[in-house]
Order: C-alpha cells, then structure tokens, then sequence
C-alpha cells in the first residue's frame, strides 16, 4: 500500500495533493505536513480521511524536520513514504533582481526552498523511513532553470530563481546519492506545476491547482528508473536545465 508525505500541505498545491490523493486513494496512508499545528488547518482537515496524519514541519528549521522524523515513524508504524513531495516553498521578495539582492531574503529562500528538500531527505533516510523504490520529487519552477529564464525579459524574481535553481542543482545530487543509499529502484525528479492560481501564483495565473497537481501525479506514478535525475513540467515534458 502506497505512503505519501507532503510539506506545506495546509494550502496551495500542498492542499491539492493531499485532497486529490485521499479522494482517488482512500486506503493509501499520506502525512500531510505543515509549518506549525497551530495554524489554521480547517482546509486540511476537509480533505482528509482516517489514513491522513497532520504532522508539524517547519522545512525552514532543521530541529523541526528532525522532530517530524521521529512522529513519521510513530505514524508510519514499520511502513515506509513510496512518494516524498518536497513542495513547501516561498518567494519573498519577488521584485527584487540581481541588482538588488537584499542578503536576509536570499538566505531565507535558499533556506526553506533549498536546505529543508536537502534535510527532510537527508533525516528521513537516516531514520530509515524511505521505501527502495521511492519516487521523490522537488516542486521547483520554470524560473530554476537557465533556459527558461533566459527566454524571460525582463528576467523574473531573481532571489527565488536562483533558490529554484540551487533545488535543481540538489536533485541532481541527490539522484545520485540515494541510489547508492537505496539502491536503483529510486527516483528522484524536479517538477514545474506550470503557473497556477495559490497564494504564491496569484490570480493572474493561469492553471488551477487541480489540473496542476493532476498532472503532476499522473507523471510521477508513471516514473521509472531511466527518469532519475530529470526535469518535467506538470504535462509529463522535460524541461531543459
Ligand atoms: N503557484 C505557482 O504558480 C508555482 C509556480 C512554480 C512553482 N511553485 C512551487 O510550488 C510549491 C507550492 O507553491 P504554492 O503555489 O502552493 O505556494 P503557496 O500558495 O504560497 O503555499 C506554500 C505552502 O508552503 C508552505 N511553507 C512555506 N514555508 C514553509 C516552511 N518553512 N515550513 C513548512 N511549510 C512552509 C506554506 O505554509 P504556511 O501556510 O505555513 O505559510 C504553504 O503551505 C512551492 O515550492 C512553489 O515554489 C508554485
């Protein structure tokens, strides 16, 4: 039976995984996370079933990925996470560019959007809680990568392209340390949603959620082997670095 762990699944894309999974799988287990039990969780809690287990995170803060390690393996009792969605992110200073970069903002992106993926997989496979086969994927964007970005003028968000794009460079990395950790059946991918309508997308985006994150889960469980280490838009097309 399939185990799903989200990050930042209160709201946004989170939210959408974790509902679409419960409603197209409600036997499978997922641990939904978010940054603090306090928060308001009314929305998570709407979509989720008896298989369902809120946990705390904060992705930006190693002690709470450590201490999330250790309620997994309570609620995950022997089982094993199949599909790591490393999705909580931030873009906290989009009007800044390279010529403005304030020095705070781009350690808390490279913070949260870097180290937190970086850890949380780290942490989890010391706690021996990722399957063999798992599939982990890095919620990245078209601003991480060069070619995209250079077709974009003027260029976008230039503290959150360059976090985007350091994710990209640790999924690379990781793809390869994991399976010689875990063996050849992982996988490891970066995903593009595409531009979708969330808080961070705001409402002149163009995609829904539903359709973002349906494709994106329609692309990982069809993953295999050859597709460690790639980069694919929500459509299931790879996307140059
Ligand atoms: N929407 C888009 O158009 C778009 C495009 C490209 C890539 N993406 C990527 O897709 C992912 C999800 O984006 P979204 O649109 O759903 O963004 P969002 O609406 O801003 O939601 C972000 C989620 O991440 C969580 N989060 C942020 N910092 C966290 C932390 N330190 N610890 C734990 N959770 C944290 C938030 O929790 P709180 O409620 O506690 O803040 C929230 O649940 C991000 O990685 C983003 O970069 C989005």
């Amino acid at each position: 039976m399939s185990v799903y762990c989200i990050t930042g699944a209160n709201r946004g894309l989170g939210l959408e995984f974790a509902r679409q999974i419960a409603s197209a799988s409600p036997s499978k287990t997922t641990l939904a996370l978010t940054r603090s039990l306090s928060s308001d969780l009314a929305d998570l809690n709407k979509v989720s079933n008896s298989n369902t287990h809120i946990l705390e995170c904060d992705t930006g803060n190693l002690q709470s990925i450590k201490a999330f390690t250790s309620s997994a393996a309570k609620a995950l009792n022997g089982k094993k996470i199949d599909f790591l969605i490393n999705n909580a992110g931030i873009n906290s200073a989009p009007e800044q560019t390279s010529l403005s970069i304030g020095p705070e903002d781009l350690d808390e992106q490279i913070r949260v959007n870097v180290l937190g993926p970086a850890k949380t997989v780290e942490y989890l496979l010391a706690a021996d809680l990722l399957s063999p086969d798992a599939r982990i994927v890095n919620m990245t964007s078209g601003l991480g990568s060069m070619a995209v970005s250079l077709s974009i003028t003027p260029r976008k968000c230039a503290t959150y392209s360059i976090s985007k794009a350091a994710l990209n460079a640790l999924t690379v990395q990781q793809s390869g340390d994991l399976r010689e950790k875990l063996g050849e059946g992982c996988v490891v991918v970066c995903m593009d949603p595409g531009w979708v309508k969330t808080r961070m997308g705001g409402e002149g985006a163009v995609l829904e959620a539903e359709e973002s994150i349906g494709g994106i889960l329609e692309c990982v469980h069809g993953l295999g082997e050859g597709d460690n280490g790639r980069f694919f838009t929500y459509t299931g097309k790879e996307v140059p670095w």
